[in-house]
């Protein structure tokens, strides 16, 4: 059995501040770990798909950097909008091999249990859009075709729209050629995502993509176009991808912060079950 952890869009801001006055997020992330800490068993390995800073800004990446070293398990990152891969490699240490890749964009592959986890940089300096690059999707091409372990892509924005409009204008800008790409990969067995804070699970190219919520803040479910976009405190979540041969990759949601419970299925007298 492989277990993947997947925590997303972190924004964490210079000490002491909240995000947008509302949402604190460097608290809230501290829980995250907490969290993930107290898993039993621990997972395999954890991933975390952009948005780790709100800026970017260097007090930021000086606050993530001692709290990713409290993961037990080993960390995996990326970068997300709100991220600089510049300030990452510069400042980040202990979370993956951030440096491969090329001068402008982090990209890897890493063997994890059974499974094969391919990270990818789809943010662009200084814009909320994603664009990996046809240099970037050439690699990938090049590296699916040198295992067919099943793999997981991590990414930060969907590739794909997702229907929340104000969020889709800011998607990936090259996600067909990205969807051409894996649709000859037979082996790639998830798309792990963030960027849309909220637990959405869509398909491309055929394969199932699960974007994780926000340890933080949510995007309100807003359908009907309400420009501009909100946010809510719904609850922090993040992902468990649990690999077995027999089953594949399944994917459980969890919850940050406790809840009542939990409570024995207990049987009332004269109640046959
Ligand atoms: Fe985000």
């Amino acid at each position: 059995m492989t277990l993947i952890a997947q925590i997303t869009d972190l924004h964490i801001r210079p000490r002491g501040l909240a995000c947008y006055r509302v949402s604190e997020t460097n608290m809230l992330a501290r829980r995250a770990v907490d969290a993930l800490n107290a898993l039993d068993p621990q997972p395999d390995a954890i991933v975390v798909t952009g948005d780790l800073a709100n800026g970017p800004d260097r007090r930021e990446y000086a606050g993530i950097q001692p709290l990713l070293a409290r993961l037990k398990a080993p960390v995996f990152v990326l970068p997300g909008n709100h991220d600089s891969t510049a300030m990452m490699r510069e400042m980040l240490t202990g979370v993956g091999p951030i440096h491969e890749g090329t001068a402008d964009k982090m990209h890897y592959a890493v063997d994890i249990g059974d499974l094969r986890l391919v990270a990818l940089d789809s943010a662009v300096p200084g814009a909320p859009h994603g664009r990996l690059g046809a240099e970037q999707i050439a690699w990938l091409d090049a590296t699916l075709a040198k295992s067919d372990k099943p793999t997981l892509i991590a990414l930060h924005h969907p590739p794909a729209t997702v229907g929340i409009a104000h969020m889709d204008r800011i998607g990936l800008t090259d996600s067909d050629a990205f969807a051409r790409v894996i649709a000859r990969h037979d082996h790639v067995a998830r798309l792990l995502c963030g960027h849309i804070h909220r637990t959405i699970i869509a398909t491309v190219a055929g394969r199932v993509m699960t974007l994780a919520p926000s340890t933080a803040h949510q995007v309100a479910l807003d359908i009907a176009d309400r420009d501009p976009g909100h946010f809510v405190m719904e609850p922090p979540g993040y992902f468990l991808h649990r690999h077995t041969p027999e089953s594949g990759v399944v994917t459980h949601l969890a919850y940050v912060e406790a809840y009542p419970g939990p409570f024995p299925f207990f049987a009332d007298d004269g109640v046959e079950w």
